[in-house]
This record gives structure tokens, sequence and C-alpha cells, in this order.
């Protein structure tokens, strides 16, 4: 077990607002939990479905209240979006092409690109206005099409990879009204969460929600604003697209 490690923020001004969204998921309660621990918010706000205010990914609206109302807390420094969707009862990774089904195509866009990009949409115009602000998202290295080396998983990859696409584009459109403020993919590694718990984990190193936060809260802290618009693995390290 890993001892939590409060990341000192040497590079975000201090007391403003930091948010996760997914705040319930493995990663993200790890996230919360370290921001928490540190002293450089005045808040730190958990948002899930089941938080007070709530979002869903699927319902616009509940994302544009919930930006609203944690914008009336302060300015805000860091947003992460700790979301994501692997698996449920209902659909897993596919192997192969005859496993592919529209639906579950299309919920797995739903959740992993197009509710990430409506996050965007509020978040990043609600970004402190000057000095250092973050907006950062949970990718996975398997949305890479250039590191994409093993196939299957059509649906995670894809979506993943159209975030991705998401971030890079609201980057450039972020710079050149904040040029100041950043907007980044980030890989957190293979984390043991529910999300992670199924599959093989062979050669890979596992990390506990707690390191893995830690990790990319340190990523967010050494970020300089021309590093906005990429996308970055738990160590820090530039993953190809
Ligand atoms: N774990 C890994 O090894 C790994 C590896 C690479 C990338 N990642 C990425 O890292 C991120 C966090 O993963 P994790 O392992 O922490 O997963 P997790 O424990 O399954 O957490 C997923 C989060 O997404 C939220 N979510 C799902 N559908 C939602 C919806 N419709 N509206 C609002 N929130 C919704 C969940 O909320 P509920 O609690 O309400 O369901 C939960 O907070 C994901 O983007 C994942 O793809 C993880």
């Amino acid at each position: 077990m890993s001892a939590l490690q409060p990341v000192q923020f040497s590079s975000l001004p201090r007391d403003g607002v930091a948010v996760v969204f997914g705040a319930s998921g493995g990663v993200g309660a790890a996230l919360v939990e370290n921001l928490r621990a540190g002293d450089g918010f005045s808040h730190v706000m958990a948002l899930s479905r089941r938080s007070e205010p709530a979002f869903d990914l699927t319902d616009e609206a509940s994302i544009a209240r919930a930006v609203a109302d944690v914008a009336r807390h302060g300015e805000l420094r860091l947003v992460i979006d700790a979301t994501g969707f692997l698996h449920d009862e209902t659909q897993g990774p596919e192997k192969s092409l005859r496993d592919l089904d529209a639906g579950k195509l299309a919920r797995a866009f739903a959740l992993n690109a197009i509710g990430p990009a409506l996050l965007m949409k509020h978040v990043l115009p609600a970004l402190a206005p000057t000095g250092k602000a973050v907006f950062a998202t949970l990718s996975a290295r398997v949305g890479s099409i250039g590191d994409n080396h093993l196939g299957g998983w059509y649906g995670y990859r894809a979506s993943k990879a159209a975030l991705n696409q998401f971030v890079r584009t609201a980057a450039i459109e972020l710079n050149r009204r904040r040029p100041s403020a950043i907007c980044v993919a980030l890989h957190p590694g293979t984390v043991r969460t529910q999300l992670s718990d199924p599959f093989g984990k062979d050669g890979l190193e596992v990390q506990t929600p707690q390191t893995s936060a830690a990790r990319l809260l340190g990523v967010i802290d050494g970020l300089s604003a021309d590093q906005s618009g990429s996308f970055f693995d738990h160590l820090g390290s530039p993953i190809p697209w």
C-alpha cells in the first residue's frame, strides 16, 4: 500500500477552486482525497451522479448547472474530468469486428467523448481568467492511434481517440482567449479500479488509485501553457496521438 502524499502545488495560484468530475470513481476519489489533504485550494469539490450538485455526462443541462454552481465558489483553477466507461453488465470491450454493435459503440462515444466534450464546452470558458488554470481529462493510452499495436477494444479505443481530438481542438480555441490556461488529456496508468478489474494486466505496472492520483497531480503542477493540447501519461511523458 502506498501512503497518501498530498501534492504541494507550486505553479497554480493559491486559494482557487479545484473540482473533480467523476469523484465517485476509483481514480476520481483518490484525486479528491489527495487534493483535500493539501492546502492549495479554497474549495475541493467532488462531483458525480450522486453529489450535490449532481451531473450526468448524458445530460448537458446537468453539466451546465454543475459548472455554474462550482464557479460560484471562487476562481476555477483546476478541473479534472475523471469520468470514463469501459464495461458494465450490458457491454464490454470488443475483441473482433464481429462484436461491433451500433448501440454499444454509441454509448461508449456518449460517455468517453461526447460527455467530456460538453464538459469542456462549459468548463473552459469558466476557468480563472488570468494566471495558470488547468482542465485535464482522463483519457487512456489505448486511445492512441500511433501506439495501437494490439488491436481489439474498438469502442473504448475509438471513443478515447475522439476524446483526444476534442482536447486538442478545444485547447487551440482556449489558447486564443486565455493563453495561460491549459487543456490536456492524461493517461492515469493501469490502476486497480472496478474499470480495470476484469482484465489481464500481465507485464503492466499496476498502481493503486492513490499513487496514480499523486502522479497525475504532479504532472498537472509541472505543465506549462505551451504544453496545452497535449497527451501525457502519469509520469509526464508525452503519448503519441
Ligand atoms: N483504471 C485504469 O486502469 C485506467 C487505465 C487507463 C485509463 N483510465 C481512465 O481513467 C478514468 C478513471 O477511471 P477509473 O478506473 O477511476 O474508473 P471508474 O472507477 O469506473 O470511474 C468511472 C467514473 O465515471 C463516472 N461515470 C460513468 N458514467 C457516467 C455518467 N453517465 N455521468 C457521470 N459520470 C459517469 C462514474 O460515476 P458513477 O460512480 O456514477 O458510475 C465514475 O465516477 C477513465 O476515463 C478511464 O477510462 C483508467
